[in-house]
């Protein structure tokens, strides 16, 4: 890893030695002879500065495209056990999201379904039973309910399914998927007490006390995160809490912008997301907008236990990347998206205005296209 990031550094350092070279070139000689030297020199120095930050943005790209193509099923297929796990949350989903339709269409869905059934038995054969096979297997039943009361003639699935669920006998655990009732009643009483000064009040905090945020308070901010939507609700954000000072003190070393705070929190969260659950191109970012949904909520989450934090970029190159991976293990097959700094709040403290745009800035309402 270092080795790489060495080389990567050695790189960059190459490619601004060339542009010394350039002085060398035709070229060179001919600006050499013609302009003024200051000149010369400044223009090196530009040649010199595009190169370099061309050179990382390139490198850059590359690294994502790498660590995209090896960790996702765009290019692999569904070759390991959480890549088809994901293709399967994804299929079945596509049914429970049918039947969650004001008027679904009878029929819908079949060549899912049966596609849906086929993934699960290689699951099966290749990896044994998991949560999400339950769950698949619970959304194929509730999907053939529906359609056989809507007199749709599915029995080439509902034979396979039932063949599946023998095979799955020995299990008594029940899958989780399908539809859930709810009233608006049940979502307003809950949301009845949530005014928009919690909102107002959610600051990036950079003042935390010594007191150490208990792990149940911080399992219960996890829990609460875990709502946060995802496509297809395949969940690919992760989260790595650090609470040791050594390991805190690590993670903290790699980022650049928790210089006079970081080091107070009592938690640091490093949020990342599972690129395996990520099945073609189009998919390339959604890694970071889901990781990034799921850091706000968990940010949230934290406020509405009284917590505070503070977000914290991962702006950075791949070597800064692959060092911290290393030095705290993160798994080659997550991305990293952002570090969330936690901890008790003072009982006054200031913290930055920031300042907002006003809405009409920021929004378009769409009258005519
Ligand atoms: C992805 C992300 C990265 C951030 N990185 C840092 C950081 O490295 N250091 C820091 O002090 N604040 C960081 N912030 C906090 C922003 O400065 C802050 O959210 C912004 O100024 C708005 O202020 P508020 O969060 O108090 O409403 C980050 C925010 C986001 C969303």
């Amino acid at each position: 890893m270092k080795n790489k990031a060495l080389a990567e550094g050695a790189a960059v350092e190459r490619s601004a030695a060339q542009c010394e070279q350039d002085a060398g070139t035709p070229l060179g000689s001919f600006l050499k002879r013609h302009l003024p030297e200051g000149m010369v020199n400044a223009l090196r120095m530009i040649a010199s500065w595009w190169r370099r930050t061309n050179l990382m943005l390139f490198s850059s790209f590359i690294y994502d495209f790498r660590r995209y193509r090896k960790w996702s099923s765009a290019t692999s297929g569904a070759n390991s056990e959480a890549k088809l796990q994901a293709h399967i949350v994804k299929e079945y989903h596509g049914l429970e999201k049918g039947m969650a339709l004001p008027n679904p269409r009878p029929g819908f869905g079949k060549p899912r379904a049966k596609d849906l059934l086929q993934n699960c038995e290689h699951h099966l054969a290749r990896y044994g039973l998991s949560q999400q096979l339950l769950d698949a297997v619970e959304v194929v039943r509730q999907y053939c309910l529906f359609q056989e009361e809507h007199d749709v003639d599915i029995r080439d699935i509902s034979e396979r399914l039932e063949f599946f669920e023998k095979r799955m006998e020995p299990v008594k655990e029940s899958g989780r998927g399908g539809t859930t009732k709810v009233t608006e009643e049940e979502i307003r009483a809950a949301t009845h007490g949530v005014a928009e000064t919690f909102f107002d009040t959610r600051h990036s905090v950079r003042q935390f006390t010594d007191l150490a945020v208990d792990r149940q308070l911080i399992e219960e901010s996890l829990k609460r995160a875990q709502r946060t939507p995802s496509v297809c609700n395949r969940q690919c954000a992760r989260v790595h809490v650090l609470t040791d000072s050594k390991a805190k003190a690590k993670a903290l070393s790699f980022q650049n912008g928790n210089r006079g705070f970081g080091s107070q929190a009592s938690v640091i969260f490093i949020v990342t997301a599972d690129l395996s659950v990520f099945t073609d191109a189009g998919e390339r970012f959604q890694g970071w907008i889901d990781g990034g949904m799921y850091a706000m909520s968990l940010v949230y989450a934290l406020h509405s236990l009284g917590l505070g934090s503070c977000t914290l970029n991962w702006s950075v190159a791949p070597g800064i990347d692959r060092r911290m991976r290393s030095a705290l293990n993160i798994p080659e097959n997550e991305l990293v998206i952002m570090m969330i700094a936690a901890g008790h709040i003072p009982d006054s403290f200031k913290v930055a205005s920031s300042p907002r745009l006003p809405v009409e800035v920021t929004t378009r309402f769409v009258t005519e296209t």
